[in-house]
């Protein structure tokens, strides 16, 4: 499908997330039940915090990571001292990264650090340049800008690789390795089903998704693991990526590896409504890191959707929504102090705000 057009069902994959025809914004309950994850309920959260011993992280406590699988295995581990390693990515298609982008980084360096264990950072240059109109070079270049914007995160240098596919496949024989065993292993019939390839799509990304399922498995890093196969793997990602693990998923006890697990986040809303997803495909819907404090400006005041109402009279009347308001919603993910967020929410629901 292509990225712009308006489907009358909601559509999540890896290249698209657009609300229904009629739909204020993606319907997250409906995905669980679509993809068949679990929600991160009230025991889930208490159960983090008690194996923690800190407080839930506010992306937890406001449901941005909303979905998860195999969590308490991995918290059953990390209880019984058994290893275990993060592992996320970012396919470079931008010069810097968007604030949407940012998301599952930020909450990969809390679990880093809650956890003090290793992380693996897939940069999936190879990707971009199968699916964008870009040159290999652009492509490894790409990666190494936004490998700047990971390492600004603060992850800790002595438990973190951060790794190009073009430059990690050609200098590890264990990554190539498993590739080709998960290739092996998924039929073109399945990899249709899943993506949604077309027969006129190029044979590489067909192949592509082998490549970012590998670094579920703690054999595709000797470097790390040594010869430990069995080491598990939590992914923190936007719920997007979700059809490449429920493939890697599928494959791992055949290949007699772990299960990854993974927790899932909701999306970082574009500029014009949580009808969509902020992404760099699309430069209006999106804050790019890189944009100076007055380009930001200049972005939400002319692109950002807000709650209000359709006129003065009816937004004092019924007030702002909040559920739909870009700016309010913005600041859910980024203000930390539940109180004044609260303050501000009430402000917009008695309409006294300014639109
Ligand atoms: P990419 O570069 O599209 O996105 C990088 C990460 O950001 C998440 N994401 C978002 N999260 C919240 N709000 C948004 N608007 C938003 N847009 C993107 C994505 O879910 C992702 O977690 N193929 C992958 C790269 C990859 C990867 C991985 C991602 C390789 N291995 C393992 C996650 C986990 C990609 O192109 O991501």
């Amino acid at each position: 499908m292509a990225e712009s057009s308006k489907p009358k069902e909601q559509v999540v994959t890896p290249w698209t997330a657009q609300a229904g025809e009629g739909e204020q914004k993606i319907d997250y309950d409906r995905l669980i039940v679509q993809f068949g994850s679990n929600r991160i309920d009230e025991s889930l959260l208490q159960r983090i915090e008690a194996v923690t011993k800190k407080p839930a992280h506010h992306f937890l406590r406001r449901k941005v990571f909303f979905s998860h699988r195999d969590v308490p295995d991995i918290l059953t581990a990390y209880e019984q001292n058994k290893p275990f390693f993060l592992y996320t990515g970012r396919g470079p298609s931008s010069e810097s990264m968007h604030l949407g982008h940012l998301i599952p980084f930020l909450f990969t360096k809390y679990l880093q650090d809650v956890f003090d264990v290793p992380l693996v950072i897939q940069m999936t240059d190879d990707e971009k340049f199968m699916w964008k109109d870009l040159q290999l070079e652009e492509a490894h270049r790409l990666a190494y800008e936004n490998a700047k914007d990971i390492i600004a995160c603060g992850f800790d240098v002595n438990k973190t690789f951060i790794f190009s596919n073009l430059d990690y496949m050609s200098c590890c024989p264990a990554f190539y390795r498993n590739v080709l065993r998960i290739q092996k292993c998924v039929t073109c019939n399945q990899a249709k089903g899943i993506f949604g390839f077309q027969d006129t799509d190029c044979i590489g990304k067909m192949a592509f998704p082998a490549v970012q399922a590998a670094p579920s498995f703690s054999s595709t890093f000797p470097d790390i693991f040594g010869d430990n196969k069995d080491i598990r793997c939590l992914i923190p990602c936007a719920i997007d990526q979700d059809p490449y693990f429920r493939m890697t998923r599928d494959v791992a006890p055949r290949l007699g590896f772990p299960k990854p697990a993974l927790l899932h986040s909701t999306f970082f809303p574009a500029l014009q409504g949580p009808q969509s997803k902020m992404s760099a495909s699309d430069p209006t819907s999106s804050i790019f890191l890189t944009d100076t404090p007055s380009q930001i400006k200049n972005k939400i005041n002319k692109y950002a959707f807000s709650g209000g109402r359709d006129t003065k009279e009816e937004h004092e009347k019924y007030g702002g929504n909040t559920e739909v308001d870009v700016s309010y919603q913005y600041l859910t993910f980024f203000m930390e102090d539940d109180e004044r967020l609260a303050e501000i929410k009430q402000v917009r629901l008695e309409g006294t705000a300014q639109y």
